[in-house]
């Protein structure tokens, strides 16, 4: 498998991904609308095995096109996030599953790898999520790729990521994730304010999850038909937890507010041990992230010109 196709490849992942599968030797050819723009892949237009195509992935013809000669295929492209989906709910819908259905219609006998999340197990309390734990989306975001990875799973022919919340720096960069957003806030506002500061969530830096997809292109007749959760088990933490550990770092008004309420109520930890059996794990620790992530704020201008709503 050389040429490989990534939807979805302009953005905060695939920013990462492309240049890794580029400088691994593969042809890369990225189908993407860009909606957040595309400059975060310049420097992959330097490289002669680096294509670009902009187009839709809701349009049948541009799928076509997309896939004429690509051996495998990255299925990154959506509406990511629980506020842009609850802006732009029947777009979600469109692009989040409807697009996954006509893509699964046309890639035939090519192996395909889809960034789901887990997002999908929504708010689970008491106990430690497997793959096998029911889902429960709580979101339009979780139900539209609920419905997508169950759809490819069917299938068959797909390794399937269930991936923790990314953080960390990547060329595009974005602001709405839980760790890249209180570094927001604490370095430029010098302020942060946290609901529900008990909430767990689990975590993984965006360069994981671009080596993780890597990992599955070159296993994938090991790894093909399941679906595993991809982090780390020692990276479950609470939102107070990572506060705290920017706390640590820079000097912040920090306030755990008793009264009111995420929107986003997800809440839950997971368990990796499948895919580090499948010999895979990450490397990059949330302390890490969190450097790399303040020492970059100095340069960010715009908080909108990265949201993803
Ligand atoms: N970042 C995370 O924490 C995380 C976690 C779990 C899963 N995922 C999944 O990983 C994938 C990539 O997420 P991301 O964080 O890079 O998000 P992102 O919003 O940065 O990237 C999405 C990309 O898809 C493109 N796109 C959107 N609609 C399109 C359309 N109609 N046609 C063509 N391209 C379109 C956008 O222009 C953008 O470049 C998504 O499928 C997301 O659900 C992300």
């Amino acid at each position: 498998m050389r040429n490989i196709l990534v939807t979805g490849g302009a953005g905060y992942i695939g920013s990462v991904l492309v240049p890794l599968l580029l400088n691994r030797g593969y042809n890369v050819r990225v189908l993407d609308n860009l909606m957040y723009g595309g400059r975060a892949l310049l420097p992959c237009f330097a490289h002669k095995e680096f294509e670009f195509m902009r187009g839709d992935v809701r349009k049948i013809e541009d799928l076509r096109t997309a896939i004429e000669g690509m051996d495998a295929i990255y299925h990154l492209a959506a509406i990511v996030g629980f506020p842009a989906c609850k802006k732009f709910p029947k777009l979600a819908e469109e692009v989040n599953q409807e697009s996954t259905i006509l893509l699964e219609g046309l890639r035939h006998d090519r192996p395909m790898f889809y960034a789901s999340t887990g997002s999908n197990y929504g708010a689970i309390v008491g106990d430690v999520c497997t793959e096998e734990t029911p889902l429960n989306p709580l979101t339009i975001y979780g139900t539209t790729k609920t419905e997508a990875e169950k759809y490819l799973l069917n299938r068959g022919n797909v390794v399937a990521y269930r991936y923790a919340t990314a953080f960390g720096v990547a060329p595009r960069l974005r602001l709405d994730l839980l760790i890249n957003d209180f570094a927001y806030q604490a370095v430029k506002n010098r302020n942060l304010i946290i609901y529900e500061k008990t909430f767990k969530r689990t975590f993984i830096h965006v360069r994981d999850i671009a080596k993780s997809l890597v990992y599955a292109l070159e296993n994938f007749n090991t790894m093909r038909d399941e679906v595993y959760n991809v982090g780390s088990n020692d990276m479950n933490f609470s939102k107070e937890d990572v506060a705290l550990m920017i706390k640590r770092r820079i000097e912040y008004y920090l306030h755990f507010a008793e009264i009111g309420k995420d929107e986003d109520q997800r809440n839950y930890e997971v368990t990796y041990e499948k895919i580090n059996k499948a010999g895979f794990q990450t490397t990059i620790s949330i302390d890490e992230g969190i450097d790399e992530l303040l020492k970059v704020m100095d340069v960010i201008d715009v908080v909108n010109e990265y949201s993803n709503v």
